[in-house]
This record gives C-alpha cells, sequence and structure tokens, in this order.
C-alpha cells in the first residue's frame, strides 16, 4: 500500500487542512482559558482540543485507511506508533505562545510510513508561515521559497563558537533532566565553556526545527518532547539539507518518537558540530 501512496497529494492536503487549522486557531486567540496537565507550565487550552478533532475529522474522512497520532488524543502507554501511514499531529504546537499572544504557535501536520517522516506541514497563521516538505523532493516556505532560505556565510564552517541555537527550557523544573540541561546552557554560554552566539526560545519544537531549517538557527537541542512536535519539522529540516540525531550522544538515527534529539543545519562542519555538542552535554537527559 504504501508504495501506491501520492505524497504530493498528501502535502497538498495538509497545506490546505493547515490553513483551516490556522483560521480557527487565529480566530480563539485570547478566548480561551486554560488548563494545566502534568504541572502548572505543562498548559493546554479548549482550542488544542478543538483544532485536533478538526485535523483527525478531516484525515479520517479524506484517507479512512491510515491512521492518526494527536497530542491532544495521545494516551500514554496505550497508544502506540505503528508502521502504518500515520498522521502524527500536534495541533497547536507553542500552546504557552498561543497564550500569552507570542506569535509562534504554529500547527504541525506529520505524515509518517514505517515510523519514518516523509510529508511535513508547519503552519504559524500569525506570521503567515507555510512550511511544506516531501521527503526527497525539498522543502519549501509558502510554496516558492526552498529552503534553507539562508546559507552560511562562504567558507564558514558551523562550530559551537559561532552558533545560534535553539533551546527549550521544558517542563520539568527539577530533576536530573533539568540539571542536565541547566548545565548544558551554562557551558555552552560560558566564556571558560563553548561560549556560543547566543540561545533562541521560540517556544516550539516546530518552529524551531523550521528556523533550522531556514538557516536561521544552527541547531536545536530538545528533550521531552514527542513525535507530534518533531515529524513535521524533521522532514522540513532534512529536505533542507539538515539531520536530525540524538540529543543524547551517540545517537545518528534517532526513532521519530525517541524525545530527545538535536536537529542540525547542513553545511561544513555540521558532522563535527554534533560530535562537538555531544561532548558539550552535561550527563544524559532521561525520558
Ligand atoms: C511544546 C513545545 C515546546 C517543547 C515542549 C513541547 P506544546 O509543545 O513544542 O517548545 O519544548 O517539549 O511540549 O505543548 O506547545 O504543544
Amino acid at each position: 500500500m504504501a508504495a501506491n501512496i501520492d505524497l504530493v497529494e498528501i502535502r497538498d492536503f495538509l497545506v490546505d487542512l493547515a490553513k483551516q487549522a490556522g483560521e480557527l486557531i487565529t480566530s480563539n486567540t485570547g478566548k480561551t482559558s486554560y488548563d494545566d496537565k502534568v504541572n502548572s507550565v505543562d498548559l493546554v487550552t479548549e482550542t488544542d482540543a478543538a483544532v485536533e478533532k478538526l485535523v483527525a475529522t478531516i484525515c479520517a474522512e479524506k484517507y479512512p485507511h491510515f491512521e492518526f497520532m494527536g497530542e491532544e488524543s495521545y494516551v500514554p502507554g496505550v497508544t502506540k506508533l505503528t508502521d502504518k501511514p500515520t498522521f502524527i499531529v500536534d495541533p497547536i504546537d507553542g500552546t504557552t505562545n498561543f497564550i500569552h499572544s507570542f506569535p509562534f504557535s504554529c500547527t504541525s501536520l506529520g505524515f509518517a510510513i514505517n515510523r519514518h517522516p516523509v510529508v511535513g506541514v508547519v503552519y504559524n497563521p500569525f506570521l503567515n508561515l507555510m512550511y511544506a516538505g516531501i521527503k526527497g523532493r525539498g522543502s519549501f516556505l509558502n510554496g516558492t521559497q526552498k529552503l534553507p532560505l539562508r546559507e552560511p556565510p562562504v567558507g564558514s564552517k558551523l562550530t559551537l563558537q559561532n552558533a545560534l541555537i535553539g533551546i527549550e527550557w521544558g517542563t520539568q523544573r527539577s530533576g536530573v533532566n533539568f540539571e542536565v540541561k541547566t548545565d548544558t546552557f551554562k557551558k555552552l554560554a560560558a566564556e571558560d565553556g563553548n561560549m556560543v552566539h547566543g540561545f533562541r526560545s521560540l517556544g516550539s519544537a516546530a518552529m524551531n526545527m523550521c528556523a533550522v531549517a531556514a538557516g536561521q538557527l544552527d541547531a536545536y537541542w530538545e528533550g521531552g518532547c514527542y513525535a507530534w512536535d518533531v515529524c513535521a519539522g524533521w522532514v522540513i529540516l532534512t529536505e533542507a539539507g539538515g539531520r536530525v540525531v540524538g540529543g543524547n550522544p551517540g545517537i545518528w538515527e534517532p526513532a521519530v518518537d525517541q524525545r530527545i534529539y538535536l536537529a542540525v543545519r547542513g553545511g561544513d562542519g555540521s558532522e563535527q558540530f554534533i560530535e562537538d555538542f555531544w561532548d558539550s552535554i552535561e550527563g544524559e537527559l532521561e525520558y
């Protein structure tokens, strides 16, 4: 069955669906209250659920034989990613941004076959940024702008010292993972450490991955997010020449649901950059 799937048709379908989701997101900005999930910084709104319902319904109508995995309907220990063609969806990635009207929320619509991301659409309706990619066919911003938008300066190698790196604090604010992250941030930033150019937190894994795909960030290090946060961005980044490896050392081919990732732009020096980044991690992330 997988061989007969028309990925261009799926991309076009997801772009159209992302626009519908985007309208629902923008029309509810500032209108919905929020609830806590695991703790007081792990947030969800009624709009997250409404957008997932819209996306899941339309996917099931058009592609009734495909599987669906979404953040809001996921049941830990029960929902399993299989080899079947699967839509992997975060209805609103950047929910905290959505609540605060910080304009970096998006809908993240991925499609995987044999657990490998093959189509990705990420749409930020606030800034009108529509990123889309198909495995083997490149990735684009707003249909025409081929990614990356920005190539590194000629002759420049990607190193930790000249990198702008995406990071997120995440929702765990104590324990091993919090220590590993904060110790590593300190080492990467410090004058007697790697002294990277800087960090940025866009508040959305998908937006961070698209920024790496665009060449606006050099890398994005993440521990704790899920397949729906990265599936779409994964295709967009890898089709822009970048790669996704493990966020702990030594994992060159992580699974899409690995939860710990390092996304790096393409270009000279990127493999050494990955090794150097891994060397700078203070401990090991656990999920
Ligand atoms: C979150 C964002 C955030 C990442 C978290 C995710 P949500 O997704 O992508 O950047 O650090 O791990 O949970 O909750 O806004 O859909």
